[in-house]
């Protein structure tokens, strides 16, 4: 078997080996199909039993009520920027959002392309380190809806609850934390995520709405841009990615058999607390985030200088560590560690922090 590195990609990001397995076995034919999943027609009986598959296995896993629709989406979660307020902000209507980082930023640059978009919370000051208290956001009781991003994968700060919207539908990019622990979809109107972290590889953006919010979308919209397309054709009004949602059943499946979204949470947690107690146990590495907005999936770390940075960065490439590299815009190290990243790379991570602290410290 070809020797796999440790993959602390920010994504596309590591997926889960036995899924891999599953697709190299499967690659140049089906079970009982004889042609690889790339090559049948997303009419057939077989792409309709993995897509049908891939949405009840992502229903199970999230709890998803029946009065959501799953839709799998190409275009990115940039696309919903985007789809969202057109879809969902009507004429003399204003939404807000809450930034808590780089993704928030982008929504909110699209969404006033579209109409009026407020600010509800920036966390601007605290180099965006932090995440706002529900006393702390600025709604407006009449918006369209409230726009968050559970996960801010740049900077690494995370919301540990829904804020409280007093009914204002809840718009959340999930893109970097979806499927990382049990939520209460009902708290929301609609959910969407890039697959390429949690869920699979990249090229799927899954979108869970509300059906009442179908109801708001404007007439006249480009069909492929109005969630009623693909609400009324099953993700199948034209031709998606049916590689990318083979793999995401695949992964959901994989999910599903380690326990569900509490046991994957629980073991997020203790991989994310081996490295949290790395970077407290000294001050030669510093946290980004601050501690009740820690991100269980994109730890972030600064060492004492840009130099250090970037000589830990490069040793850890050597050391089969791939993909510690902070994101270009802030710099310093971020380890991501999705669902599918395994203990054993966290543990070599830390090991490797102590080695690099006790020579260069
Ligand atoms: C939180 C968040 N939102 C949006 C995006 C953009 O996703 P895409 O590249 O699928 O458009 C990313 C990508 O990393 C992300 O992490």
């Amino acid at each position: 078997m070809t020797e796999r590195i440790f993959n602390f990609s920010a994504g596309p990001a590591v997926l889960p080996v036995p899924v891999l397995e599953q697709a190299r076995d499967e690659l140049l034919g089906l079970p009982g199909v004889g042609m690889s999943v790339m090559e049948i027609s997303h009419r057939s009986k077989t792409f309709d039993e993995i897509i049908a598959g891939a949405e009840s296995n992502l229903r199970e896993l999230m709890g998803i009520p029946e009065n959501y629709h799953v839709l799998f989406l190409q275009g990115g979660a940039s696309l919903q920027f985007s789809m969202i307020p057109m879809n969902l902000l009507g004429e003399g209507q204003s939404a807000d959002y809450v930034i808590t980082g780089s993704w928030g930023k982008k929504a909110l640059k699209e969404a006033k392309k579209q109409g009026a978009a407020a600010v509800a919370a920036d966390m601007a000051d605290s180099r965006y380190s932090r995440v706002p208290d529900d006393g702390e956001l600025k709604l407006n009781p009449d918006a369209a809806y409230v726009h968050m991003t559970s996960n801010e994968t740049i900077e690494g700060v995370e919301f540990k609850a829904e804020p409280e919207t007093n009914g204002v539908p809840l718009i959340n990019d999930a893109s970097s934390n979806i499927c990382s622990r049990p939520i209460d979809v009902s708290k929301h109107a609609l959910i969407y995520a890039g697959a390429q972290k949690n869920l699979g590889p990249s090229g799927v953006t899954v979108v869970i709405i509300r059906e009442d919010l179908l109801e708001r979308i404007p007439a006249g919209l480009h069909t492929m841009l109005d969630y009623r397309t693909h609400a009324e054709n099953g993700s199948l009004y034209n031709t998606p990615n049916t590689w990318g949602i083979y793999i995401l059943n695949l992964v959901c499946e994989w999910a599903v058999e380690q326990g569900g979204l509490a046991s994957i949470h629980q073991r997020n947690e203790e991989k994310a607390r081996k490295i949290y107690d790395q970077i407290d146990a000294s001050d030669f590495y510093r946290g980004h985030a601050a501690r009740d907005a820690r991100s269980l999936m994109n730890v972030t770390f600064r060492l004492p200088s840009e130099e250090l940075e970037k000589k830990f960065a490069t040793e850890a490439t050597a050391a089969g560590l791939d993909g510690l590299k902070g994101h270009r815009s802030v710099g310093g190290i971020r380890a991501s560690i999705y669902n599918a990243f395994p203990v054993e790379g966290v543990d070599a991570l830390t090991q490797f922090m102590r080695e690099f602290e006790r020579t260069n410290g």
